[in-house]
């Protein structure tokens, strides 16, 4: 890959056993994974509970590291580089996670999007353009006074998503932040999110929604800690079975019209692209 802003290669990793559980062999929640997220990519990991999304994620910040096999963040192998200058690899990555309110730290929202670049010691004139700006791209600039118990689920979600955009990450990861939102929080994180991939930043969006991972220019299937399948949304849609996965609307809706004799193109994954092409074919 021409340009990798992020590479695992070959990567292990086992968590922490237990005492009971070290008479047993070792678990490895990720074994043997190999993939590049390619810079200004839209990549979106999905996979049943379990199948080491998670730990992917948390891998790809240096919050873990392998047992054995290399993380490089653009470049940066974050073995190494954690135990020198960990800031380097948070201020290229950050992360996003489920539950904002794991997320959220100060009781004013815009002390809480400030923490994260106080922390990596940018000047205070610069913080506050920053918090300025991050607050107004995700919609929230005139809740910034505001305590973030009185927030709605996705408005907090918002607060945690300036929170990282303040520092300016190159690429930013996902892990299931619309899960616990309601569908009109969830559109307004997925319009932050094709906002943030438009400004040229790298997205990796782990999701259990297919019409989330529809969106993205790449889909990658995880099972059992194994890269399960990697391919565009079109190529992962077209397959025949996806288990407990499912399908997007889009793709469920388009062969449905197939069989009524509508010849429906198969890179018809979102319902953007359904709804233009009967538009078109009217
Ligand atoms: N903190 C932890 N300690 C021990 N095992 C864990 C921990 N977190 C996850 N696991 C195990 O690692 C595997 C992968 O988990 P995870 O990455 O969270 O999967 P996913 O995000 O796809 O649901 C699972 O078998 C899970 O039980
Ligand atoms: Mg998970």
């Amino acid at each position: 890959m021409a340009d990798p802003m992020i590479q695992l290669k070959d990567i292990r990793f086992a968590y922490e056993q237990s005492e009971e559980e070290k008479t047993q062999p070792l678990q490895y929640a990720l074994d043997g994974v190999s993939f590049d997220v390619a810079r200004g990519s839209f990549v979106a990991i999905v996979g049943s509970n379990g199948s080491g999304k998670s730990t992917i994620a948390k891998q790809m910040n240096a919050l873990l590291l392998p047992t054995s096999g290399t993380v490089l963040v653009d470049g940066m192998d974050t073995a190494v580089v954690s135990q020198t200058a960990p800031w380097e690899i948070r201020k290229k990555v950050g992360m996003v996670f489920q539950n904002p309110d794991n997320q959220l730290v100060s009781s004013i929202v815009e002390d809480d999007v400030a923490f994260g670049p106080e922390n990596i010691g940018i000047d205070p004139a610069e913080i506050r353009t920053r918090v300025h700006q991050a607050l107004t791209l995700v919609g929230m600039y005139e809740h910034r006074k505001k305590g973030p118990h009185l927030l709605s689920g996705g408005q907090k979600q918002r607060i945690a998503i300036a929170g990282v955009i303040a520092m300016d990450p190159e690429c930013v990861v996902f892990d299931e932040p619309t899960a616990m939102l309601d569908p009109k929080g969830r559109r307004e994180i997925m319009g932050i999110i094709r906002m943030l991939h438009g400004q040229g930043r790298t997205i990796v969006l782990i999701t259990h929604f297919m019409e989330e991972a529809a969106e993205a220019d790449r889909i990658i299937i995880m099972e059992h800690g194994k890269l399960h399948a990697d391919g565009t949304p079109a190529e992962i849609f077209s397959k025949e079975d996806l288990g407990v996965l499912g399908y997007p609307f889009a793709v469920r809706m388009a062969r449905r019209l197939r069989k009524a004799g509508i010849d429906v193109p198969a890179d018809i994954v979102t319902d953007e692209q359904l709804a233009e092409y009967l538009c078109r074919s009217k």
